[in-house]
């Protein structure tokens, strides 16, 4: 419940270095709303990333009010203690422990937040927060300060300016320090054994959900309780649907089976993809097209460092996969006119990766002044191309329905990168010896 103080260090630099980067003016940070899931259940609750990041309160119903400038605050919004309450949901800090334990210059039960936002706004040249990404909140500020702009004969001046938030959050946010590394790293490590349980586990005649079963327990037993996004298990052709979810399929002897499942950890993602055969045996038309993936993401793996731009993997990967189509006759023409045409795309028709981080299509901007950013040590990506072949009188037939996606999660390092998923097995050889059930 209490988190060790090394961490709350880490939190509280973050919200300076907000701060110094808002120069001056307000932000207002809210985190997730309790979202009903039917009658008078909630999905489980997850925080705001955005929220999260500069205070690490789990809380709902908590907004963090940051003052930049000469005399920086930092403010924090919370349920109060309820004896009533605590009783059937559990702890709750209240605003005084809250502030004294994740440091808060104050805090404030939330039912004054209206309140003080109208007193706190006053006088500040601008105002920060997340314009758009909930209506209720866009309408709750700008009243607070059309209120501000009604002092106006007070002498009292409402912020002339509004900011989103998100754009200075986003680019902290994009570079992991080392606390961060370290989480994900585990996050990693248990979304690995999930992957590596699961190739154990499967045998022809199971469903998907048998096997998403298996996922969800080694990610639980770890302490990442939750997917950090719904778990693809496709089997067959179902592979071929890029956000397959439906997962209860019986799963044949001689399909391949697509697992693109990840755990969350401390609020950090893992995303893994492998993709192996259900009865353990790729077989020879399977195996091609494996090795022509597995050699496409190797390439875009040694493509994704320091200071290659974001860009230079998918680069990489789609040179290896064209020359692969054309050996497998899914392709015509060379190399070239294959990326020119982009007929690549009836194959592979999405990117090679993304950020990676508190959410799984983490925050980041992927170009700056209308290029490709470059790669730069603390940013974690992904690396995933696949190759998708549904039934086509213009496809050899041995090749219908093989669906293959191979994600890693790569962190940039000064002089390369690290595969933080390395321990997932991803050879042919590897994954037929695992499965092998030794
Ligand atoms: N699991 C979502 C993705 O790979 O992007
Ligand atoms: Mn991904
Ligand atoms: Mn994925």
């Amino acid at each position: 419940m209490t988190r060790p103080i090394l961490e709350i260090q880490t939190y509280a630099a973050r919200r300076k270095h907000l701060q110094q980067a808002m120069r001056h003016g307000i932000a207002i940070i809210p985190t997730a709303p309790e979202v009903a899931r039917n009658a008078d259940t909630h999905y489980d609750y997850r925080h705001d990333s955005h929220f999260y990041y500069p205070t690490g309160f789990t809380e709902p119903e908590s907004v963090l009010l940051l003052i930049a400038g000469d005399e920086p605050q930092s403010i924090l919004f919370c349920r109060e203690k309820s004896a009533e309450r605590e009783v059937w949901d559990g702890f709750r800090y209240g605003p005084d422990a809250a502030a004294e334990h994740f440091g808060f210059d104050a805090a404030y039960p939330i039912e004054l937040l209206d309140e003080k936002l109208v007193e706190l706004m006053g006088n500040q040249p601008v105002l920060f927060y997340p314009i758009g990404a909930d209506s209720t909140w866009d309408a709750r500020i700008i009243k607070a300060r059309e209120a501000v702009k009604a002092k106006a004969r007070t002498g009292i001046q409402a912020p002339n300016a509004i900011r989103d938030v998100r754009e200075l959050l986003n680019e902290m946010r994009l570079f992991k320090d080392e606390h961060e590394v370290g989480i994900m790293r585990a996050a990693a490590k248990i979304s690995c054994e999930a992957h590596r349980r699961a190739m154990r586990f499967t045998r022809p005649g199971q469903y998907e959900y048998e096997v998403e079963a298996e996922l969800l327990h080694e990610f639980c037993r770890h302490g990442a309780r939750h997917p950090a996004y719904t778990s693809i298990v496709a089997g067959g052709a179902n592979a071929c649907t890029l956000h397959y979810v439906g997962n209860n399929a019986r799963l044949n002897d001689g399909d391949l089976l697509l697992i693109d499942a990840g755990g969350e950890l401390g609020g950090y993602a893992s995303d893994i993809t492998r993709t192996f055969p259900i009865n353990g045996r790729f077989s020879a038309a399977q195996k091609d097209v494996y090795e022509i993936v597995l050699a496409a993401q190797a390439a875009a793996i040694a493509a994704a460092r320091p200071v290659n731009s974001w860009n230079a993997p998918h680069e990489a990967a789609l040179r290896v996969l064209a020359q692969g189509f054309i050996d497998l006759k899914l392709c015509k023409g060379s190399v070239e006119s294959v990326l020119e045409s982009e007929s690549y795309k009836q194959f592979y028709m999405h990117r090679t990766g993304h950020w990676l981080g508190m959410d799984v299509h983490d925050v980041g901007e992927y170009k700056v002044d209308g290029n490709w950013r470059s790669l730069q040590s603390g940013m974690v990506l992904t690396v995933e191309p696949g190759c998708y072949i549904r039934p086509s009188d213009s496809v050899p037939r041995d090749l219908w329905n093989i669906g293959i996606r191979i994600e890693d999660d790569v962190l940039i390092t000064s002089n390369g990168n690290e595969v933080l998923t390395q321990a997932a097995p991803k050879t042919v050889n590897e994954i037929e010896e695992v499965m092998c059930h030794e």
